[in-house]
């Protein structure tokens, strides 16, 4: 953090896609915006379920703002109408950018991490606006080194590794998972003061790292999200066992067992819904840092997908392209919905979505036009890919789109990144590539909060 960095401010629409008005009735209410002065004027009530939200009457002068998604869909704020007026009253909440052409008010506020961040000084108030908004710099943070050894009764990996496993899934058995509290102080060491940050793990083995990451993030409201990555091996006695049976890896019996099927998943399910694999609330609650019920789970949303081996000239004719639909979704940042298919037009850009892709490149003038008209200051658009072996015909689309979103050439470039050990003399598609590994959904899994 550096002295006079701008302070985020955070949108009051709760973004994730499962976050409907349907899940939470009670944070579905009006807010009462004065266009005239940019401020909020007056905060409504939460409008129960069965009541249709055009019935509650307009408040003269003022603009009704409702949650909604950009196309129409009823979602839900943050926080509560009585929380959202003391910080109203606070000047913690403040009026965003008008959306013109979608002619939208965004709501912003301030969430709890930030608010403890004023608490804490790292954040300073330098005074407030017209309409009483605070107005707030960082402040510098003294920089302290940490210690080579960390001793702590929290670290223990029995109690707090094999324990927490125990209680989410209570029918299994996992060798050696790190303390959850041990990792979430590493992870808040290092991404502590990055609300935005992604973590990478490579080597997940139980999943302790997107558990630990959840639960910084309900500590600060931050996004934080996580990518992990394990095999799906199976103990040297298991694989004895299973051996003895007559099974070798890639039979079901044997997969199943697998860490990966048969931990990280449900473990992850287990944090996240409260729910333990054999059906039950969780028991017992977290111990260290933010205490509260295992069974309150953890408000994140989780996808699954299996790493496959494509065949490289297929993907670069496009026949798969529904196998790397999530990772063009990774790379546009996991947010929004995911583009799974490409309609007949050869090109698609959703409103949902923070990215577009252009498989025919024919048809990249309504593409373009597609592109101008979609933007949104609510879901900018932020990556377009496009299908082309073509440098030039790549460069004459690209001279057509605004500055500020990153284009990607697939599949040549998508194929290079997945190029391992491969001589460069070799660079064609054919045998001197190494076929890419792919992520393909598990079967449409997706763990949310219900
Ligand atoms: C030391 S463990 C990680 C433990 C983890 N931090 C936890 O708390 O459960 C390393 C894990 O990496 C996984 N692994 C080993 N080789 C792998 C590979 N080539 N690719 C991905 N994962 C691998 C293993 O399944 C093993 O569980």
């Amino acid at each position: 953090m550096k002295t006079g960095e701008a302070v985020r401010w955070e949108r009051l629409t709760k973004g994730s896609n499962n976050a409907l008005r349907s899940d939470r009735p009670n944070l579905f209410y009006p807010v009462y915006v004065d266009p005239e002065h940019g401020r909020i004027a007056k905060v409504g009530d939460p409008v129960p379920l069965n009541v249709d939200r055009k019935t509650v009457p307009e408040e003269p002068g003022l603009v009704t703002v409702w949650p909604l998604s950009m196309t129409g869909v009823e979602k839900r704020w943050q926080c509560s109408a009585d929380t959202f007026q003391s910080l109203v009253d606070q000047g913690m909440a403040k009026v965003g950018s008008y959306d013109r052409k979608n002619d939208r008010w965004s709501i912003l506020y301030l969430n709890r991490g930030q608010r403890e961040r004023i608490e804490r000084d790292e954040i300073r108030v330098t005074g407030q606006d017209p309409n009483g908004v605070l107005e707030l710099e960082m402040n510098e943070r003294p920089l302290r080194a940490a210690m080579t050894i960390w001793n702590r009764s929290s670290h223990n990996a029995g109690y707090y590794g094999s324990g927490i496993l125990s209680a989410l899934l209570p029918d299994r058995k996992f060798p050696f998972p790190k303390s959850l509290y041990a990792v979430e102080d590493s992870l808040r060491l290092a991404v502590g003061d990055k609300p935005d940050a992604l973590v990478i793990d490579f080597f997940a083995g139980s999943g302790t790292t997107a558990h630990a990451l959840a639960r910084l993030n309900r500590e600060d409201d931050g996004r934080r999200r996580s990518i992990l990555v394990t095999n799906n091996e199976v103990s040297v006695a298991e694989a004895k066992a299973l051996r003895e049976q007559g099974f070798s890896p890639g039979d079901p019996a044997w997969e199943d067992l697998g860490i990966c099927r048969h931990i990280t998943i449900p473990r992850m399910r287990a944090a996240v819904t409260g729910i333990s694999s054999t059906g039950n609330p969780l028991k017992g609650e977290y111990k260290f840092g933010q205490v509260f019920p295992m069974s309150d789970g953890l408000d994140e949303n989780v996808e699954f997908f299996d790493l496959t081996y494509e065949d490289a000239a297929m993907v670069s004719l496009g026949r798969r392209f529904e196998a790397i639909a999530p990772l063009l979704w990774m790379k546009a940042g996991t947010k929004g919905v995911r583009i799974d298919k490409i309609s007949d037009r050869g090109w698609e850009v959703l409103d949902d979505a923070t990215y577009g892709v252009l498989f025919n490149t024919s048809n990249w003038p309504s593409f373009v036009e597609a592109v101008v008209k979609r933007k949104s200051e609510a879901l900018p658009l932020s990556h377009l890919f496009i299908v082309t072996d073509s440098p030039v015909e790549f460069q004459q689309i690209a001279g057509r789109i605004d500055q500020g979103i990153e284009l990607v050439r697939l599949y040549a470039d998508y194929l290079r990144t997945f190029e391992i050990n491969t001589p460069r003399r070799n660079r064609s598609v054919g045998d001197g590539w190494r076929r890419p590994a792919v992520p393909r959904q598990r079967d449409n899994e997706q763990t949310s909060v219900p």
